[in-house]
């Protein structure tokens, strides 16, 4: 090795020891004839001393090196003066005192600083990602994944669970999202799919008599991405025979809770989680996923206004939608532009309009005059209609209440958008609490109106709940299904089932969805047959990995938590992926492109070839 020690390992009890250390520079300090070094590696950070009169040449080296140069040094660790100590650093009490220094290698300027977390745009970030891995925090955050990953693994192992590897090329599926397409050379025109997920592996695994499976599965998904999706993403996918909804919910909870005490124990998990059912959690947070670190929730106020003047609400009503809304405690505070912002969030949620109204004051409301009130719709209701509609959900002066009519899709979707809106401008969320829940009994189907179809809520081999199998063929869109989310702070982090088991119910859950029995065989023949063979009842879940450990580490977004992580537009401005192949490659398999295809490389060509500047 070319050092003894790590820079972060020395503590007071190594003074007197003489070490070499080797690493990167992270600040350069001249004290007028004397020199300091910070140097760091991957251990931390320790400060080195150069005096230039009892070693030259290492004070000379000194004074030729910059900012991320890696050096060797060779000296004593000295304790430092007492009142020069810094107690902000692990390795504050003492220095290294050099004797002899050698430069391993120089270093360009860095284009942003390693030791300053400054602003830096993501294109910059992510096409010098060695560098901004060199960062503090985003090498903690490799290492909090290392022990996430490493969690999982020894708690799955002593368990009892098999962690068995998957193939990636794979037979395309309607699965949900879009494929990444592998073209085949041997088989002309033919293609393999990236995995979305393990999932028929691993119920083929099932049935293989693998009672409990996990992988750290990779996966990938052509999707729009967002702050919490990647292209390409990890999974914790699990699966057990001879199980039950329960016996999941409760290994991943006790997986979550001893994994929190474990890698990030000031969160102190709350256990039990909370549990919804998904129609508790829609009429209470207009939302499957909703934080629950804050309140503001959801009241019905139908029949309350459904004898009132307004024509706004009293068609709603009467078109079977209803009059949904909640309670801003303290919200007489907002003013005029925060409710306009309010309002344009409502309309790009699809409301019309939102209609609001402020009480000022303090204590119970009553006796209120119009003065009390202000409200877009106080031609219509007296000050104390409107007093009682905000005091059915619990407010009081002081506090403003938001309600929006129309048939629940829409009000929830609206509700949900603003209840986040008010909680991120009123400062709501703890950031320092994991509000963790499991949302059950997701409904089986959903109404695609754009196919004029219905489609699968979790995924097409979902076991619906016995009881509810005759609905099948009369009310498809009523039957509940044996689907469960782990949810915390407003994100989906794990979603999972019970699978079926039955080729008959996996038929005539085919047939329901629109799939006849000629695209069955070709899709999921394997599935089927499978089937035929003593398949077990089996279920299981699969928590995002890169969504929990950005939890765990305080992250916003996943790609801070991931090593070399895609822009918004998929690409990688490190690399230059993707990008175009030789013509030769193509025609190996048996592609020609397009014209658009063959315009747009063109244009690449020309320009920038990342072209993400959106990102920045
Ligand atoms: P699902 O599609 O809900 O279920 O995915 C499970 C979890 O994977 C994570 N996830 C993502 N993370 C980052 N980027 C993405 N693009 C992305 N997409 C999904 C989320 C999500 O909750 N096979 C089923 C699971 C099962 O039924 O067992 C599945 O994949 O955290």
């Amino acid at each position: 090795m070319l050092k003894t020690h790590g820079c972060g390992e020395l503590r007071a009890e190594h003074a007197g020891e003489r070490v070499t250390l080797a690493g990167w520079v992270h600040r350069r300090r001249d004290h007028g004839g004397l020199l300091f070094l910070d140097l760091r590696d991957s251990t931390g950070i320790v400060q080195v001393v150069f005096r230039p009169q009892d070693s030259p040449q290492a004070a000379a080296i000194a004074e030729g090196v910059r900012s991320e140069f890696v050096v060797q040094v060779k000296g004593e660790v000295a304790l430092r003066r007492q009142g020069t100590e810094n107690a902000d650093m692990p390795t504050g009490a003492i220095e290294v005192v050099a004797g002899e220094a050698t430069i391993l290698n120089a270093s360009e300027t860095p284009p942003f600083s390693i030791a300053e977390e400054t602003n830096t745009g993501e294109v910059m970030r992510l096409r010098y990602r060695y560098l901004d891995l060199r960062r503090e925090r985003m090498a903690k955050n490799l290492r909090l994944r290392h022990r996430v990953v490493k969690f999982i693994r020894d708690f799955m192992d002593e368990r009892g669970f098999l962690e068995v590897e998957t193939p990636t090329l794979n037979l395309a599926t309607p699965e949900g999202a879009r494929d990444y397409l592998v073209p085949s050379r041997v088989h002309p025109g033919a293609f393999y799919a990236l995995p979305q997920s393990p999932q028929q592996w691993k119920q083929l695994l099932m049935v293989a008599g693998v009672d409990k499976y996990f992988q750290i599965a990779r996966c990938y998904r052509d999707e729009d991405l967002r702050g919490d999706r990647q292209p390409e993403f990890t999974q914790l996918d699990v699966e057990m025979a001879f199980v039950e909804e329960e016996d999941i919910l409760n290994l991943i909870e006790e997986l979550y809770v001893q994994m929190s005490e474990a890698v990030a124990p000031h969160f102190a998990l709350p256990s039990p989680f909370p549990r919804l059912t998904y129609a508790e959690a829609m009429e209470r947070f207009g939302s499957d996923k909703p934080d629950m670190r804050y309140g503001l929730e959801l009241h019905d106020f139908t029949s309350n206004v459904r004898d009132t003047e307004f024509q706004v609400f009293t068609r709603v009503i009467e078109d079977g939608g209803r009059i949904r809304g909640f309670v801003v405690p303290g919200g007489a505070d907002i003013p005029r532009r925060g409710i306009d912002a309010l309002t344009e969030v409502a309309r790009d949620a699809g409301a019309s309009g939102l209609v609001w109204a402020q009480f000022s004051g303090e204590g119970p409301l009553d006796g209120l005059t119009a003065d009390d009130v202000r409200s877009p719709v106080q031609r219509f209701f007296t000050p104390d209609q409107l007093g009682a509609l905000a005091a059915a959900a619990g407010g009081s002066r002081g506090d403003a209440l938001l309600l929006a009519a129309g048939p629940d899709a829409l009000t929830s979707k609206v509700l949900d958008v603003l209840r986040r809106k008010v909680a991120e401008d009123r400062n709501l969320a703890d950031p320092d609490r994991l509000a963790f829940l499991f949302v059950t009994q997701f409904p089986m189907f959903e109404w695609d109106t754009d196919g004029e179809r219905w489609s699968a809520v979790h995924h097409l081999f979902t076991a619906p709940y016995e009881e509810d199998l005759p609905l099948l063929a009369t009310d498809p869109g009523a039957m509940r299904s044996h689907a469960y989310d782990i949810v915390c702070n407003g994100q989906e982090i794990a979603s999972g089932s019970i699978r079926i088991h039955s080729r008959d119910t996996q038929m005539a859950v085919f047939r329901t969805l629109g799939i006849g029995l000629e695209e069955a065989r070709l899709k999921f023949g394997h599935m089927l047959d499978a089937f035929t063979y003593g398949a077990p009842p089996h279920g299981g879940i699969a928590p995002g990995i890169d969504r929990t450990v950005a939890l765990f580490a305080g992250e916003r977004d996943i790609r801070e938590v991931i090593a070399f992580p895609k822009t918004k537009s998929a690409s990688d401005p490190m690399t230059g992926a993707p990008a175009a192949v030789a013509p030769q490659q193509l025609s190996d398999v048996h592609i020609t492109l397009d014209e658009e295809a063959r315009l747009a490389l063109e244009e690449a060509a020309a320009g920038d070839p990342v072209g993400d500047e959106d990102d920045a």
